[in-house]
Order: structure tokens, then C-alpha cells, then sequence
């Protein structure tokens, strides 16, 4: 069953996912040579919780940091060490915070001072590919419409999407259904409705879509050692435009 929330229940997402929003704004802000990931988690962690908010990740299964960093060929769940960032990084973050005992989850990816053209590329097609999606996410629509735009989008630009990981639904639970795949045929799935809250969240790939999980139990990195990148929004279905939610206006 996919949770179709209430008026008071959008209020309540609202601003968790300004919040979040706000959250990865900071984050982003922060990405610069010399600074370690662990010196963003703890500014992420304090932001979070100066908003009377709680960093979801944070104890999620066991996962040990409140923002998700990942570096290069990091694809999603880096955790946050002392790595020092260097010109020519490209940084993910992905971060859930909880308000009012509903979720907001966005993830972007940003350039460490200078970076290379094709991973500018990487980063404006995972982009895109979200606001590719964005399009479907819509009443009368089916979730794998969202799915196929992605993945068409992605792969006309000659990079591939990550199967192993997959968006979806989002409310009272960081995860529920439905899964939000960023590849596969359209017209398949459940149908969208008003009231649905979805992320939307393409990982693009430079070479293979292929992944593999460190020894830490959470990195996920691409098995040819070539960069990853991610761009992620929570998203509310109306019966018109779709309503990205993790923004920051208004916070
Ligand atoms: N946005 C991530 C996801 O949906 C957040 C994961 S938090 C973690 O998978 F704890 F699992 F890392
Ligand atoms: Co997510």
C-alpha cells in the first residue's frame, strides 16, 4: 500500500524536506580542497539538529555518520573519515533528516575546486536526468515512466544508470513503497496518485553501471574505478505539476 498523505501530513514534509534541503545546500557550500568529509558530516549534524530536526542516517541500520559522502568512483553511502578533499573531486552527498516524525531525503553531487569536463558532464547529466523524470512524476502516469526517462535520458548522453539501488517512496519511513527504479520500460508500476511522496533519484555512472560494496559494508563504488554521480529530490504528486519538496525557499 503507497501512503497518499494528508493535508497535515504535506505541512509536516514540507519542512522536514526544507530542512534537508537546507542541509545539502550547507553541505555543498562546504566542498572545497583541504576540508575532510567528516568536517561536513559534523556541520550537517549540528545544522540538522539546531532545526530541532534528527539526522536519519544516523544509526540507519547501523550506518555510522548523518550525510552520506561519496568521493569519485563512490557511487552512494561513503562514509564521512578524514579525507582530505582535493581540487578535482567529485563529491556526493545524500542526507535524510526527520521533522515532526516525517522524512525528507536529497542528494547532490559537486565539483571540488576544478574538475574535469567529463565529470562536469557526469554531474549536469545526472542532473537533468532527475528533471527528465520529474516530467512523469505525474497523475496518470505509472512509476516506470519516470524510471525509463531517466534511463533514456542518461544513457543518450553516453553514461549508464546504477541498477543495484533504486529510489522511492518516502513519509513516516525513510524507505517505503514504491521502489523508483531509474531504468526499465515505461508503463509498468503503480500507478502515480496526489498525495504520493517519491524520491527521484538517478546514480550515473562514467563507464559500467556495475557496483560493489567495500569491506566497510556501506561504500558502494563502480567496478571500473570510474566516477559516479547523484542527484536526488523529494517529490509530491498533485493532480497537476509535481512539487519538488526538498527546497530551501521559505525555510
Ligand atoms: N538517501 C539514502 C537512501 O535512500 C540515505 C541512506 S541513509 C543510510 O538510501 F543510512 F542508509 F546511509
Ligand atoms: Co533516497
Amino acid at each position: 500500500m503507497i501512503a497518499i498523505k494528508n493535508e497535515r501530513e504535506l505541512a509536516i514534509m514540507r519542512r522536514a524536506c526544507k530542512i534537508t534541503a537546507a542541509a545539502r545546500a550547507l553541505a555543498g557550500e562546504m566542498v572545497k580542497p583541504g576540508i575532510t568529509t567528516k568536517q561536513i558530516d559534523t556541520a550537517v549534524h549540528d545544522y540538522i539538529v539546531s532545526q530541532g530536526a534528527e539526522p536519519a542516517c544516523l544509526g540507519y541500520y547501523g550506518y555510522p555518520a548523518s550525510v552520506c559522502i561519496s568521493v569519485n568512483d563512490a557511487v552512494v553511502h561513503g562514509i564521512p573519515d578524514d579525507y582530505v578533499l582535493k581540487d578535482g573531486d567529485v563529491v556526493s552527498v545524500d542526507l535524510v533528516a526527520k521533522w515532526g516524525g516525517f522524512h525528507g531525503d536529497c542528494a547532490a553531487t559537486f565539483a571540488c575546486g576544478h574538475i574535469s569536463a567529463d565529470a562536469q558532464k557526469l554531474i549536469d547529466v545526472t542532473k537533468q536526468g532527475f528533471y527528465e523524470g520529474l516530467r512523469f512524476a505525474k497523475y496518470g502516469y505509472r512509476v516506470s515512466d519516470i524510471s525509463h526517462a531517466v534511463q533514456t535520458y542518461v544513457e543518450s548522453n553516453g553514461f549508464s544508470v546504477v541498477r543495484a539501488y533504486v529510489g522511492h517512496g518516502i513519509g513516516a519511513q525513510m524507505h517505503e513503497e514504491p521502489e523508483v527504479p531509474n531504468f526499465g520500460k515505461p508503463g509498468r508500476g503503480p500507478r502515480l496518485l496526489p498525495g504520493m511522496t517519491v524520491c527521484i533519484e538517478p546514480m550515473v555512472n562514467q563507464g559500467v553501471y556495475n557496483v560493489r560494496v567495500l569491506k566497510d559494508g556501506w561504500t558502494a563504488v563502480t567496478t571500473d574505478g570510474k566516477n559516479s554521480a547523484h542527484y536526488e529530490n523529494t517529490v509530491l504528486i498533485t493532480d497537476g505539476e509535481p512539487e519538488i519538496l526538498t527546497v530551501t525557499e521559505g525555510l
